[in-house]
C-alpha cells in the first residue's frame, strides 16, 4: 500500500484570538495607518517596533511592508549606491538578489558549502578580488553559516554585514542570534515564517544613522517622534533631506496581528524543530543525504532539505512528480525553470553570469519541503514514507 499524505503542506499557521482581537479593535477604530497627526501614543507599529528590538537586544527597529523592503531599505541605509557591489551567497531566494537589483547595485555571488551556507573561503577571496564594501548575508532555509568566520572576513576587510534572517527567526549560532552579528538584521513575517501576518517586515540594527535613514526612507512622512525604538533628533537632522520617501511603512493592523505572535516564538519553534527532525530521522535511505548541522548551529526550521543523490535530472524529476502525486510537494532547485519559491542564480537574468561551479553542484540535487506547523507526528511520519516509497519506486 502506498502512503498518502492528506494535508497540505502549504497550510499557514493562523495568528491566535489575541491578533484576532486586536485586529479587530483596530478596524473598528479606523487607525490603521501607523501615523497620527495628532501624537500617536500607544500605536501597534511603534510598540511593536520596541518589544522586536528588546526581542533581538538591539537598540532600534523599524517596522516595514516586506521582509524584502526590509533587506533594500537596510542596505540602503547602510550606503549602498548604484553601481556599488554586495556580496551574496549563491543559495537564497529571489528578493535577495532582487532587492541588491532594486538599488542599481551589482550582486557579488558566493560559493556556498555542502552545509548550504556562505563559504567563508570563497567569500574571503570574492571580496578580495572584487573589492566589495557590503556582504547581504541571507540565512536561507534557516541554515546558519560559521558567523565567527563570517564576521571576521568582514572586519578584516572593512565589509558592512546585512543579515537576512528571513528564515531564521530566534536561531543562533554559538548562542547569538542572527540578526545581532551584522550593521543589521533584516526579517520578514509572510505567512510561512516564524510569525505570520501575510506581509510584513522588521529590520534591527544599533547603528543610529541606519536606524534614522530606514525610518526617513520607509516614509514617515517627518512624523519619525512617532517612533519609538529610534535616535535622538540630531540624528534625524543629518539626514531629514537627503532620504526619499520609498513609502514603504507596516500598517498598524499588520503590527496589531504580529504583537501578540511574538511571545509564542520559542513555543512554535520548539514543535518546528519536533516536526523537522522527527522527519529528518525518518528519511534515512541510500538516495536521500541530509545536509549536516555542527553543535554551533541551534538552528530553527520551518522547511527541510534534502539531496538526493545518485540520480539523473529527470529521475529526480520523476521522484517528485511522484511525491506530489501522493500529497508531498517537494521543491526542486537543480530544476531548468524557476517555479514556485525555487529559483537559482542562472535563473536570474538581471544578475551578471558568474561561475558557481560548487553551488551550482550542490543545487543541482537539492530538494526541499515545507513543513507546516500543523502537521501531526502521524502526518510527519506519513510525509516521510511518501518520500521514501517514491525513491524505492525509483531504484533501478
Ligand atoms: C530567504 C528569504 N529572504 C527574504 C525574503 C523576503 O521576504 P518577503 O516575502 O517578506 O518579502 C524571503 C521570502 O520568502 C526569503 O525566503
Amino acid at each position: 500500500m502506498r502512503a498518502t499524505l492528506d494535508f497540505d503542506l502549504a497550510t499557514p499557521e493562523a495568528p491566535p484570538e489575541a491578533s484576532i482581537e486586536a485586529a479587530v479593535k483596530l478596524l473598528k477604530s479606523g487607525f490603521l495607518f501607523r501615523y497620527a497627526e495628532m501624537g500617536s501614543e500607544g500605536n501597534e507599529a511603534a510598540l511593536l517596533e520596541q518589544e522586536f528590538a528588546a526581542l533581538l537586544g538591539r537598540k532600534y527597529c523599524i517596522a516595514v511592508n516586506s521582509g524584502g523592503s526590509a533587506i533594500f531599505l537596510a542596505l540602503k541605509a547602510a550606503g549602498v549606491m548604484p553601481g556599488d557591489k554586495v556580496l551574496l551567497n549563491a543559495f537564497t531566494l529571489a528578493p535577495v538578489p532582487g532587492a541588491i537589483e532594486h538599488l542599481h547595485a551589482e550582486s557579488v555571488l558566493v560559493e556556498i558549502n555542502e552545509r548550504l551556507v556562505i563559504d567563508p573561503a570563497d567569500l574571503r577571496a570574492k571580496a578580495e578580488a572584487s573589492g566589495a564594501k557590503y556582504l547581504l548575508m541571507s540565512h536561507m532555509r534557516g541554515h546558519v553559516a560559521d558567523m565567527d568566520a563570517v564576521q571576521e572576513i568582514c572586519e578584516d576587510l572593512g565589509i558592512k554585514m546585512i543579515e537576512d534572517c528571513a528564515h531564521t527567526m530566534g536561531a543562533t549560532w554559538n548562542g547569538k542570534q542572527t540578526g545581532q552579528f551584522g550593521l543589521a538584521g533584516a526579517f520578514s513575517s509572510q505567512s510561512y515564517k516564524q510569525f505570520n501576518t501575510g506581509e510584513g517586515g522588521l529590520i534591527v540594527t544599533d547603528d543610529a544613522d541606519l536606524a534614522a535613514r530606514a525610518i526617513l526612507m520607509s516614509g514617515s512622512y517627518m512624523l519619525y517622534p512617532q517612533h519609538s525604538a529610534a535616535p535622538s533628533e540630531e540624528v534625524f537632522a543629518r539626514w531629514k533631506g537627503a532620504a526619499a520617501n520609498h513609502s514603504m511603512r507596516m500598517s498598524a493592523l499588520v503590527a496589531a496581528i504580529l504583537r501578540p505572535q511574538l511571545p509564542l516564538l520559542p513555543a512554535r519553534n520548539a514543535r518546528w524543530r519536533n516536526i523537522h527532525d522527527r522527519i529528518a530521522a525518518r528519511l534515512t535511505h541510500q538516495l536521500i543525504r541530509l545536509p549536516q548541522r555542527p553543535p554551533e548551529e541551534d538552528y530553527t526550521p520551518t522547511s527541510l532539505q534534502f539531496f538526493m543523490e545518485g540520480l539523473s535530472q529527470p529521475q529526480i524529476e520523476a521522484v517528485i512528480a511522484d511525491c506530489t502525486a501522493h500529497g508531498v510537494p517537494i521543491k526542486f532547485f537543480g530544476g531548468n525553470t524557476p517555479e514556485g519559491f525555487t529559483s537559482r542564480a542562472p535563473h536570474w537574468e538581471y544578475v551578471k553570469p558568474q561561475p558557481l561551479p560548487r553551488s551550482e553542484a550542490i543545487l543541482s540535487q537539492l530538494c526541499d519541503i515545507r513543513l507546516p506547523l500543523g502537521l501531526s507526528n502521524a502526518q510527519a511520519d506519513t510525509l516521510a514514507d511518501v518520500v521514501l516509497q517514491s525513491l524505492n519506486e525509483a531504484l533501478p
